[in-house]
């Protein structure tokens, strides 16, 4: 069954056009990724799927049954949040999630404990929310979620403020709630964050699906990872790169040259450079591969800050396969 099935949504503010015809199926128990960079649309999307924002066109159906706005029966057994989780900072995480649960009309302590060891905050449900720290507040967010026992969990950016084990264990436990047939959708501008955890991928651009599929598909159709290479001779190793199948070079902006190659060629590159006299000084990953696809299909004007200019060119060179 269908677990959520969004058409021809589209949403409006003012002169910006949040979300543009977005198209959006996910079977139960799957886990998607809702990707792209800041102003992509995420936030307005689970906005709409959360019945809380009425779209200026298209229609959503949660479980077979369409959703309608501002109230609909539809949103039963969905949870989850959009932006930061709030709560009543002055109480305890175990307060709050109490009073979460009676406003639901669901108390029980089990439960309550039960969810806070899910998330990893056993040890600190009775400390006071002011007190967390981001991550922790992000996991109250999810144990709140899990109260209401959901088959559809809607999380808008979930490794936000996690630490990296905060990450890993945000990864266990979805993919944990998965494999109990809860279908999730979380979005992220950070793909290398949640890209374990996901089972397929939408990719939003400026309100825009760019792309959707499973991982399976994203890593088949990903292009070379991107590197950045310091050596004794950027001219002769800019000529070797030409010379070699498989390796894309241009001078980066920060000195030395950006490379876009697969693992296995790049070893036979830099054993050319060794026999060619040229001393390999440093070589970093800029991207891995689906990272790579990600900043493609999504940057230009909205490039992460992280990204070097070079490499949204040689993505670009590897997708048109030039
Ligand atoms: N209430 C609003 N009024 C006016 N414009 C809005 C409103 N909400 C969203 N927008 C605009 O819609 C676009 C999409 O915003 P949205 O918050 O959905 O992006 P996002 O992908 O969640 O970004 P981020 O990664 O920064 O959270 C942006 O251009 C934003 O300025
Ligand atoms: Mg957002």
């Amino acid at each position: 069954m269908a677990a959520l099935r969004a058409s021809g949504i589209v949403k409006r503010f003012e002169t910006v056009c949040a979300l543009d015809s977005v198209d959006l199926a996910l079977e139960t128990g799957q886990v998607r990724g809702l990707l792209g960079p800041n102003g992509a649309g995420k936030t307005t999307l689970l906005r709409v799927l959360f019945g809380l924002v009425a779209p200026d066109a298209g229609k959503v159906e949660l479980f077979d049954r369409p959703l309608e706005w501002p109230e609909s029966d539809a949103l039963e057994g969905v949870a989850g949040f959009v932006e930061d989780p709030s709560f009543y900072p002055y109480l305890s995480g175990r307060v709050n999630l109490e009073l979460l649960a009676e406003l639901d009309g669901r108390a029980g302590t089990a439960k309550i404990d039960d969810a806070l060891a899910r998330v990893g905050l056993a040890g600190r449900g009775d400390d006071r929310v002011n007190g967390y720290s981001t991550g922790m507040k992000q996991r109250l967010g999810i144990a709140a979620a899990l109260l209401r026992e959901p088959r559809l969990l809607l999380l808008d950016e979930p490794s936000a403020g996690l630490d990296p084990a905060g990450v890993r264990d945000m990864g266990e436990l979805v993919r944990e709630l998965a494999g109990h047939g809860v279908t999730i959708l979380l979005s992220s501008h950070q793909i290398v964050e949640v890209e374990g955890m996901c089972d397929s991928f939408t990719m939003l651009r400026r309100g825009r699906v760019v792309w959707d599929g499973t991982a399976e598909q994203l890593r088949a159709q990903a292009p070379a990872s991107a590197y950045h290479m310091h050596c004794s001779d950027d001219a002769r190793a800019l000529e070797l790169a030409g010379q070699q199948r498989g390796v894309r070079a241009t001078p980066s902006q920060r000195g030395g040259l950006a490379l876009a190659v697969d693992l296995g060629v790049l070893d036979s590159y830099v054993l050319a450079l060794g026999s060619a006299g040229v001393a390999v000084r440093r070589l970093e990953l800029l991207a891995s591969p689906v990272e790579s696809m990600f900043f493609a299909l999504t940057s230009d004007s909205e490039r992460p800050r992280n990204e070097p200019p070079e490499l949204a060119e040689l993505d670009r060179r590897a997708l048109a396969g030039t």
